[in-house]
């Protein structure tokens, strides 16, 4: 029988999955005792007290709160010493402003292969790419999975390296006990609608470090010096401050990321321990230092050869139909047309010949491999849950038994 909801079967679910991003009493609440009696930007309490709170659930000692992920990686790199020319390498299997923040400094984003095992930048392909110009390596913890940061650490300790993370999707992982983000010189959150918090839009950049964050400070708030005169401007800095409305929306939800931490971690575990046993399915792994993941999103692989070499695209769409939505995920950046330039807009990526990088890990996960589900599924119960297996159980076994369905 065939009974797939892609051929006129009864899907495996019609009910949605939980609302993201979240509005509560407590947000409100929030959001108009600022609007009433904070102020609505520079100076006002609702930043400072969010700043205080967020360094400490990221276990730093400072925090300052940015208009973006975005804004904050380039103001972290312009305070790490990233000069015109300089290298910085990234890797190439994560959302385009890990790169773009890069070339905004005018620097070189240098491309090192992930680890297919965890999705993220492969500490053994780091040391290949350094020269004399690396001036920042910037791991991205993807999906809220941890970076293995001894391994990072070390090597930017063994070159004199500063480590930069991009922590935007890692709200309140830890590794070896202690937050992400700061465990390098320091690194940057989103709060972007999709992520974990949320302001809408907004980000923060964290560190142990007051030089870096003075230099943060300054770059991120028009070039103004830490302590200094209004119109006094010592770097070329831009307006890249969170405004208090926002602010006063994220404090809260340093309180509600921990229940839904664990609503989150009972989900990943659900899911893991369910699609393992389906042959071909397998999730993503944590290094051994890993002692809590964010869950941002949650991946895992497609192996074709065990569906009868049906294309990843196929499964797609018969989980779709399922009332289950899976998707690939990100592209390898060097292929994004951006790196494709003119040396008129570039003139400092004229060397780099980004058309002819090929990164095996990165391409077998993108282009074939790589399953995502959506965020707010994490959230769900565990009968929402249940049904993502069930979905995964019904189309998987249909690729195996009944290939023939799938050609037309
Ligand atoms: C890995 C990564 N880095 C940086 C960013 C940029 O953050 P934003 O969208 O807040 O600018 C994002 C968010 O989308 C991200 O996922």
């Amino acid at each position: 029988m065939n009974d797939l909801a892609l051929f006129g079967g009864q899907p495996v679910r019609t009910a949605p999955f939980p609302d993201w991003p979240r509005s509560t009493s407590e947000l409100r609440d929030s959001i108009m005792n600022t609007l009433d009696s904070e102020g609505w930007g520079v100076g006002s309490k609702a930043i400072e007290r969010f700043e205080s709170a967020f360094a400490n659930f990221q276990d730093a000692k400072y925090c300052i709160s940015t208009s973006s992920g975005t804004t904050a990686l380039w103001v972290a790199l312009k305070a790490a010493g990233v000069k015109a020319g300089d290298e910085v390498i990234i890797p190439p299997y994560t959302f385009i402003a890990t790169a773009s923040a890069v070339l905004m400094a005018n620097a070189v984003p240098v491309f090192a292969d992930i680890d297919s095992e965890t999705l993220n930048l492969d500490p053994e392909k780091i040391e290949a790419e350094i020269t004399d110009k690396t001036k920042a390596i910037m791991p991205v913890h993807i999906a809220g999975n941890p970076c293995d940061m001894d391994a990072i650490l070390a090597i930017g300790k063994r070159h004199g390296i500063p480590i930069i993370e991009d922590a935007a999707q890692a709200h309140g992982a830890e590794w070896n006990e202690k937050k992400v983000g700061a465990l390098g010189l320091g690194g940057i959150f989103s709060f972007q609608t999709s992520k974990n918090m949320t302001a809408g839009e907004g980000g923060a950049i964290i560190s142990n470090d007051d030089d870096f964050m003075d230099a943060c400070f300054s770059y991120h708030n028009c070039g103004r010096v830490k302590g200094g005169e209004w119109y006094e401007h010592s770097h070329l800095g831009g307006n890249f401050r969170l405004n208090a409305l926002a602010a006063s929306m994220l404090h809260p939800q340093i309180d509600s990321i921990i229940n839904d931490m664990e609503t989150r971690d009972r989900s990943k575990s659900l899911l893991d321990e369910a699609l393992s046993q389906i042959e071909g399915i397998s999730p993503i792994k944590a290094y051994t230092g890993t002692t809590r993941q964010a869950h941002h999103l949650y991946i895992t692989k497609y192996n074709k050869t065990h569906f009868n070499d049906i294309p990843r695209e196929t499964f797609f769409k018969a989980m779709q139909a399922e009332g289950v939505y899976t998707y690939m995920g990100y592209s390898p950046l060097y292929r994004e047309k951006l790196f494709i330039t003119n040396a008129d807009e570039y003139p400092w990526l004229k060397d780099t010949d980004y058309q002819s990088i090929s990164m095996p890990e990165t391409e077998t996960i993108a282009d074939e491999q790589a399953v995502w589900l959506r965020q707010n599924h994490l959230l769900g119960n565990e009968r929402d849950i249940q049904d993502i297996v069930d979905a995964f159980v019904k189309v998987t076994s249909k690729l195996k038994s009944n290939p023939e369905l799938f050609n037309s």
